[in-house]
């Protein structure tokens, strides 16, 4: 029970003793005092409440001036989670990354299989975002986009079709399949515009809609 607890960020394997004689610990109903208790396939509750999931996926809409990583200077993303949620162990990661100014939908999960899975260039996700670009469109974009020939910078393999939807002439849709560094403001930088500002729409099937910058869902994959 201790090593449990402590996992899901509950206490410290060294407070579980006197986290259960604090809280209202109960193994099907029945009150644990013991920190030896096992509990595998039973029914865990803290102070009447369902014991956190071992395998958490969450939704964000990410609010711009966060970073996703666990060491990088700045704000973390993390920091917007439950403390509990941050004391977990196999750690709450993000699935990829965004810059620490995009916005919108991102998944961050302790599960590090799914992580890998959702992450790995195979998986071709999709991803839409809404780029606001310094300079108009000039006209050609899309179609070199959609080519599946652009060559980004440093890159040894073009970059896959990516399909563009005009919003006005410095607003675009942009959805593509791959998680390259940068892969955005890139692909701009490559028809000679820049990005000053993008969000993710959404990230496979799941899009931020109703939920607020830092908002988070718990959702089930
Ligand atoms: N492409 C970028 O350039 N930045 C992001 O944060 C995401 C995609």
């Amino acid at each position: 029970m201790d090593a449990h607890l402590s996992s899901l960020g509950y206490c410290s394997r060294s407070e579980a003793k006197k986290f259960l004689s604090k809280n209202l610990v109960c193994v099907d109903g029945v009150r644990v005092f013991d920190v030896r208790q096992k509990a595998y396939n039973n029914e865990i509750t803290v102070d009447g409440e369902r014991l956190d999931d071992e395998c958490l996926v969450i939704l964000m809409n990410k609010p711009s001036g966060v970073v996703c990583s666990h060491d990088d200077a700045g704000v973390l993303i993390y920091s917007l989670l439950p403390p509990r949620w941050q004391r977990r162990n196999p750690k709450i990661s993000t699935v990829g990354r965004l810059d620490a100014d995009t916005t919108g939908a991102i998944l961050l999960t302790d599960d590090g299989a799914l992580n890998h899975k959702l992450t790995s260039p195979k998986s071709e996700i999709s991803k839409v975002y809404e780029v606001t670009l310094a300079e108009p469109l000039r006209g050609d974009e899309a179609e070199i986009f959609a080519s599946g020939n652009l060559m980004l910078n440093g890159e040894k393999k073009p970059l896959k079709s990516a399909k563009m939807q005009i919003i006005n002439p410095t607003l675009v849709r942009l959805e593509i399949s791959e998680g390259r560094y940068h892969q955005v403001k890139r692909m701009f930088g490559a028809v000679k515009n820049r990005v000053v500002a993008l969000h993710r729409v959404r990230f496979g099937e799941y899009g931020v809609e109703g939920l607020e910058p830092s908002e988070y869902r718990v959702i089930n994959l």
